[in-house]
């Protein structure tokens, strides 16, 4: 099997419906080209019809990006599968994505209908999308809550009339990794035609599980992992490109995958999106929160002034932050504090260690975080009275 793992970013479909007010055609181009230079395989980017300015997005970034293969979302139904095969044309080559729902309370309550109507117009769906590419995905959505039985039987169609891809979305977040992984495993043991598509997943974050649950079906055979920058989306988010990828380079030798991820882009990309979609990232996010690479107890910043890899198993380098920060705080020793000085330009005869270390720990305990230009002051402030 492949060890690499496909990335599909949904940030400009899935990710942008959750926003509170739409992007510009200008502003979600903008993205998909910081999209493209981060390397994904594929990027999900709107659903044509469901606006004109949805569709008109789908087909400027169809007509400008070229290094990752553009896709649009459908329904099961004609109407949709055509107008992404029309926005999507620019694009020399592209991938209509289809979904329909698979589980018993999205088939009854929603769709209304019973399952095998379900499997006919997903049969369908598929074969009308080949009409326009040789790239068609197909989505059973609510496949965490869909009966095992009835999940096998749709995979299955859905390869036989044609579906490239096969994606299991975890469409509300409900699985556990050992549970999702459970049903990865069990489709691979019982679907007989699994070999012929590449299966996918798209996990929800309603309890903190997305990118859990991503790398439990990686474990368990799937090769296309679907996912937003900064975990952007519906309710509590999708799975975070970000995490995902930093998880299968940091740990490459004992999950033995990789992607094509330009890491090194991953920080901008998440400041830009940040940005434009007006959804600030939380502090302690992992790998792009503000806090990802700053070490504030002084046993951290002693140690990761003798090494970095004491406290920090990937540099801030490789995701594209200049350095790690190391915040002063009352709990920051005398040694970071000669650091931060050397750092600054002095030299350890400028000053007196014990006197300025006494002072910063006044202030330290009154402010809270004590900056450059604070330790600066605070020296300038002992220089003035050993003159007095
Ligand atoms: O969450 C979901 O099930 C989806 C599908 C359309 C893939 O977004
Ligand atoms: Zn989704």
């Amino acid at each position: 099997m492949d060890n690499k793992v496909i990335i599909f970013d949904t940030t400009l479909r899935d990710g942008e419906q959750a926003l509170n007010a739409s992007l510009s055609v200008h502003e979600k181009l903008q993205i998909a080209q910081a999209i493209e230079r981060l390397g994904v395989d594929i990027m999900e980017v709107g659903f044509p019809v469901s606006s004109p300015g949805d569709f008109e997005s789908v087909q400027q970034i169809a007509k400008t990006v070229k290094n990752s293969r553009v896709c649009a979302l459908a329904r099961a139904v004609e109407a949709d599968i055509k107008a992404c095969a029309d926005a999507l044309k620019p694009a020399e080559a592209f991938r209509i994505h289809t979904f329909i729902s698979t589980s018993d309370v999205h088939v009854q309550q929603k769709l209304r209908k019973e399952f095998s109507d379900i499997e006919a117009m997903a049969v369908h769906a598929v074969k009308y999308a080949r009409r326009f590419t040789d790239d068609v995905e197909f989505s059973c959505e609510d496949a965490g809550r869909t009966p095992i039985d009835n999940l096998c039987r749709m995979v299955e169609q859905a390869i036989k009339a044609g579906a490239t891809t096969v994606n299991i979305p975890d469409t509300v977040g409900y699985t556990v990794p050992t549970e999702f992984g459970g049903i990865i495993t069990q489709l691979f043991n019982r679907v007989p035609n699994i070999d012929q598509a590449v299966i996918s997943v798209h996990c929800h974050n309603d309890l903190g599980l997305a990118v859990a649950n991503s790398i439990a079906a990686v474990q368990a055979g799937v090769r296309q992992i679907e996912c937003t920058i900064n975990g952007i989306g519906e309710r509590a988010g999708n799975c975070s490109l970000e995490e995902v990828a930093m998880i299968l380079k940091t740990r490459e030798s004992l999950l033995g995958l990789h992607t094509g991820i330009q890491h090194q882009e991953i920080a901008r990309t998440s400041k830009l999106v940040s940005h434009l979609c007006n959804m600030p990232v939380q502090l302690n996010k992992a790998i792009v929160g503000g806090n990802a690479f700053s070490h504030s107890s002084g046993i951290h910043q002693d140690g990761m002034l003798k090494a970095s890899n004491t406290y920090e198993i990937m540099t801030p380098e490789s995701v594209g932050i200049s350095k790690t920060k190391l915040n002063l705080t009352s709990r920051s020793g005398r040694h970071v504090i000669k650091h931060r000085m050397a750092s600054l330009g002095y030299q350890d005869s400028d000053y007196d260690l014990e006197q300025l270390y006494a002072d910063f720990l006044a202030l330290a305990d009154k402010k809270g975080q004590v900056f450059d230009d604070d330790l600066e002051a605070l020296l300038f402030n002992i220089q003035q009275q050993e003159m007095q």
